[in-house]
């Protein structure tokens, strides 16, 4: 399992090289490519989901948001695929003449020298949420998963994990979180007078109410991976964040122009926050699934 899903922090992060477009995957909203990559050294390094700046709205940064969001991820125990970073080629590279091919083409062009995300693709399928319904007592592993995954989401201000599109796969009864361009939802706004957000406050309980896990965690509140993911996160002290922060590329700290937007740091700041207040973030989260 461990050389597709990173289970901890700190696994390789792998430099990969162009190979041959496999499929678009249309699922989602942004429509990544599934790709066939290389190493380095040109030997085949298998199949990887791959997410380059034109796809999204604020451009490279939702790239930096998957990194950031993976690293945390990892950090908190979650299995996530393992990621990897692709520069595209300039001049793009050649493509076949089918629609694949085509539609690749249109994105090796748009983004080309342009840095992209990897994630590795798993022979996992998607989460089918009505198997959170069945009737009987859940595995302990799932519930564990479960916990963490919430309690994950709430800690980033990451609301994007609902009934119709979970973004959560399930690999050998453990479940496995996917998609995390929209990690630190809204840390950078800053209102008119140019004040960030209260870091330390819950976030937005709303935008949780359809979370794919809520229903089933209503009977697991008293489960000890609510205290396990609090103490795991109280661990994240500040050499460690700075140096994971370290290896977040700037490169992808850009908008839509071009333009730096210094989300770095401003997740850094963020992050320090959730920790200094992971305890009462945790009996919040309880508070709101009970
Ligand atoms: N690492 C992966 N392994 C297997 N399938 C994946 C992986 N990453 C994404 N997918 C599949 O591709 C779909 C789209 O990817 P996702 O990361 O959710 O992007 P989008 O932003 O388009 O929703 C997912 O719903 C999932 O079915
Ligand atoms: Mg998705």
């Amino acid at each position: 399992m461990s050389d597709v899903v990173m289970l901890a922090y700190g696994d390789e992060r792998r430099h990969l090289e162009l190979g041959t477009p496999v499929d678009v995957l249309d699922a989602g909203s942004h429509k990544p490519l599934l790709c066939k990559l290389e190493d380095e050294d040109g030997a085949p390094a298998g199949d990887w989901i791959v997410k380059t700046p034109c796809m999204y709205a604020h451009g490279a940064s939702s790239l930096l948001r998957e990194v950031i969001g993976s690293d945390l991820a990892a950090f908190a125990g979650l299995p996530t695929p393992a990621i990897g970073l692709l520069r595209l080629p300039d001049p793009p590279a050649a493509t076949d003449a089918s629609d694949v091919g085509a539609r690749a083409a249109a994105v090796y062009r748009a983004d080309a020298g342009q840095l992209a995300f990897c994630s590795r693709k798993l022979a996992a399928p998607t989460l089918e949420p009505s198997v959170l319904r069945r009737p009987g007592r859940p595995r302990n592993q799932l519930v564990h998963d479960a916990v963490f995954t919430f309690l994950f989401d709430v800690f980033m201000w990451h609301y994007d994990r609902t009934w119709k599109n979970p973004n959560l796969l399930l690999l050998d009864h453990r479940l496995v979180v996917i998609d995390h361009d929209r990690v630190c939802h809204g840390v950078e706004s800053v209102d008119e007078t140019g004040l960030a957000p209260d870091y330390t406050s819950f976030g937005h309980e709303a935008a949780l109410v359809d979370h794919v896990l809520r229903p089933l965690l209503k009977r697991q509140v008293a489960h000890i991976a609510w205290h396990e993911f609090r103490d795991r996160m109280a661990s994240l002290d500040g050499v460690t964040l700075d140096e994971m922060a370290a290896r977040w590329p700037d490169e992808l700290d850009r908008g839509r122009t071009g333009a730096t937007v210094d989300l770095k740091a401003d997740v850094v700041r963020f992050l320090r926050a959730r920790v200094s207040v992971v305890d009462r973030i945790v009996e919040e989260a309880r508070s709101v699934v009970a």
